[in-house]
C-alpha cells in the first residue's frame, strides 16, 4: 500500500505574493498540480494534501481531484505539517511518499525508483538527494562513510543551521521522501524546535530512524525547489526545454524554439509546424498538417488538420480543417469556425459559429452570430449585437453575401441567398433570395460649388511680395 502526502500549507514568503506559493503557475499548471500529477502516476491508495495558507484557494484549485485535504492551521514547519496527517492514516499500513508542493519538475520514474529502492532494501526512510553544484538554501544530507552504492543517512541539517564546514557538503535534500508509515508515525511526536527557525523540521525524523537511505537523482533539475520568482523562471525555462524537445521528438517542427512557449497541457499531432513567437496554452489541441504562427497565441482551443494561423489570437474556440486564420484575427469566447473558411485581417469573432467555406476576409466584427455555409461577409461588416443592456443574436443564412460596411442590428435573421447592398444598416429580418438595400439614396446637387463658394482670386490679382 502506498499513500502520498503533499506539503502545501506554506505561504511562500519569498514569492512576495498574495497567491499561495504552490498555486503559482508553471507551464499551464500550478506548482502543486505538477507535483500531484507526478504522484498520481503511482496510483496511490491514499492521496492527502496538507493545506494552510490560502487553503480555500488551494482546495478550489484541486477540487476536481479525489483528495483528502488536511488542515495545518498554523505553519510551524514541515514536520508539524506531516504530524497533521496522523489521524487520517490511523488504519494505514504501508509506505508514505511525502512530497514538497514546491518541487514541480520531478519525473514519475524518479519517484518510482525511490519507492523501489525503499521497498527492495526494507528501509525505514529513503530520501531523494542530489549532488548540487550550488547547494545554497537546501538542507544538507550527511551519510555514513563507506559503501557508495547504498548511502546510509545519519542526519539532515538545514542550510541556515549548518556550520561553515557543514555547508561545504554538496549533497542536498530534495524534499521528496518515502517512509514506512509505522516508523514515521512513531517518531513524528518526538520532533523538537531547537533550530534557527524554531520550527518542527520533518528532516529531523531521520535521527530517530534506521535504516535511512539516500538516493541521488541523476538529473538535478528535477528537484529544483521553487521559493522565489527567479527559481520560478528557471523552472519555467527547464520545463519549456523538456516540453519542446518532447514535441520535436514526436514529429512537430518548431521554428526558432526559443521564442515559442507551449504549456504542459497542450496536445500536438505530428507534422504540425509552429512558427516563431507563438504561444500555445491551456487545453489546446493542434491536428496534423497545421501551421501556427508566426506571432500567434492559441489558448484552450482546438485546431483541425491543415489549418493556417498567422499573427492571430484564438481563445476558447474550435477551428476546423483547411481554414486559414489571420493575419491579425481575434477569435474569443467560444467561436466555431467550419472547414475551408477564411478569417482574414482585422476580424474579431466572439461567441459565433461559421459554417463550412464561409469567409470573413477583412475588418469585421461578428458577435453572437450564427452564419451558414458559403457565406461571404463583406469587408467592414459589423454586427451591432449589444444595445447597452443585453447581447442579441444575428443569424445569416447559407450563401448570403453582406456588402461592404453593412451593419446588422441584432436581434436579426437574414435568409439564405441574400445580397446585402454595401453600406446598408439592417434593422429588420430579411427573407431568402433577395437583394436588400438599406441606405440613404445618393443625392447630387449640380453646380453647388460654383454657386455657393467665393471665387478663387485670379493670378493677376495676387500682390508681389515687397522686396526686403
Ligand atoms: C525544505 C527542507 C530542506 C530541503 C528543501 C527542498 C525542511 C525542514 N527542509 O526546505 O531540507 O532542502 O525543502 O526543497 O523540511 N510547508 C507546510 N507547512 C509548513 C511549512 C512548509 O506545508 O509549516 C510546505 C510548503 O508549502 C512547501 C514545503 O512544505 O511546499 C517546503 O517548505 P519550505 O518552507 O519551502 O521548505 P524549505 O526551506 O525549502
Ligand atoms: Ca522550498
Amino acid at each position: 500500500m502506498v499513500a502520498v502526502a503533499i506539503l502545501a500549507a506554506g505561504k511562500g514568503t519569498r514569492m512576495k505574493s498574495r497567491l499561495p506559493k504552490v498555486l503559482h503557475e508553471l507551464g499551464g499548471r500550478s506548482l502543486l498540480g505538477h507535483v500531484l500529477n507526478c504522484a498520481l502516476t503511482l496510483q496511490p491508495q491514499r492521496q492527502l494534501v496538507i493545506v494552510g495558507y490560502g487553503s480555500d484557494q488551494v482546495r478550489a484549485a484541486l477540487a476536481h481531484h479525489d483528495l483528502t485535504f488536511v488542515d495545518q492551521t498554523e505553519q510551524l514547519g514541515t514536520g508539524h505539517a506531516v504530524q497533521q496527517i496522523i489521524p487520517h492514516l490511523q488504519d494505514f499500513e504501508g509506505d508514505v511518499l511525502v512530497l514538497n508542493g514546491d518541487v514541480p519538475l520531478l519525473r514519475p520514474h524518479t519517484l518510482e525508483a525511490l519507492l523501489k529502492t525503499h521497498q527492495d532494501h526494507g528501509n525505514a526512510a529513503t530520501i531523494l538527494t542530489a549532488q548540487m553544484a550550488e547547494p545554497k538554501g537546501y538542507g544538507r544530507v550527511f551519510c555514513e562513510e563507506g559503501d557508495r552504492a547504498s548511502l546510509r543517512v545519519t542526519q539532515i541539517i538545514e542550510d541556515r543551521d549548518c556550520t561553515p564546514e557543514q555547508r561545504q557538503n554538496r549533497r542536498i535534500n530534495a524534499g521528496i521522501y518515502c517512509f514506512r508509515w509505522s516508523e514515521l508515525a512513531r517518531v513524528l511526536p518526538q520532533l523538537q524546535t531547537d533550530n534557527d527557525q524554531q520550527e518542527y523540521y520533518l528532516t529531523d525524523v531521520v535521527k530517530f530512524m534506521s535504516p535511512v537511505m539516500a538516493v541521488d537523482v541523476t538529473d538535478e533539475q528535477e528537484i529544483l525547489g521553487i521559493n522565489d520568482r527567479l527559481q520560478l523562471a528557471t523552472a519555467a525555462e527547464i520545463l519549456q526545454t523538456r516540453i519542446k524537445s518532447g514535441w520535436m521528438a514526436a514529429g512537430v517542427t518548431l521554428i526558432d524554439p526559443h521564442s515559442i512557449t507551449i504549456d504542459d497541457t497542450v496536445q500536438i499531432e505530428p507534422d504540425v509546424i509552429i512558427e516563431p513567437q507563438t504561444h500555445l496554452r491551456g487545453k489546446t489541441v493542434i491536428a496534423t498538417g497545421s501551421r501556427i504562427g508566426p506571432g500567434s497565441l492559441v489558448e484552450n482551443s482546438q485546431i483541425g488538420e491543415n489549418v493556417t494561423v498567422r499573427y492571430s489570437v484564438i481563445t476558447d474556440s474550435v477551428v476546423q480543417a483547411k481554414t486559414t486564420i489571420g493575419p491579425y484575427a481575434h477569435l474569443r469566447g467560444h467561436v466555431a469556425v467550419g472547414q475551408g473558411c477564411r478569417v482574414g485581417n482585422f476580424v474579431e469573432l466572439k461567441n459565433s459559429t461559421l459554417g463550412d467555406r464561409t469567409n470573413v476576409a477583412h475588418l469585421s466584427y461578428l458577435g453572437d452570430t450564427i452564419a451558414g455555409t458559403q457565406v461571404n461577409v463583406g469587408a467592414g461588416t459589423i454586427t451591432a449585437n449589444y444595445d447597452g443592456v443585453k447581447k442579441h443574436k444575428t443569424v445569416i443564412g447559407d450563401r448570403t453575401k453582406t456588402g461592404s460596411n453593412s451593419v446588422l442590428v441584432a436581434p436579426i435573421t437574414i435568409g439564405s441567398d441574400v445580397n446585402i447592398a454595401a453600406g446598408s444598416t439592417l434593422t429588420e429580418d430579411v427573407p431568402d433570395q433577395c437583394l436588400v438595400i438599406a441606405r440613404a439614396r445618393q443625392v447630387v446637387k449640380p453646380g453647388w460649388r460654383l454657386s455657393t463658394q467665393p471665387k478663387p482670386p485670379e493670378a493677376s490679382e495676387l500682390k508681389e511680395p515687397e522686396p526686403q
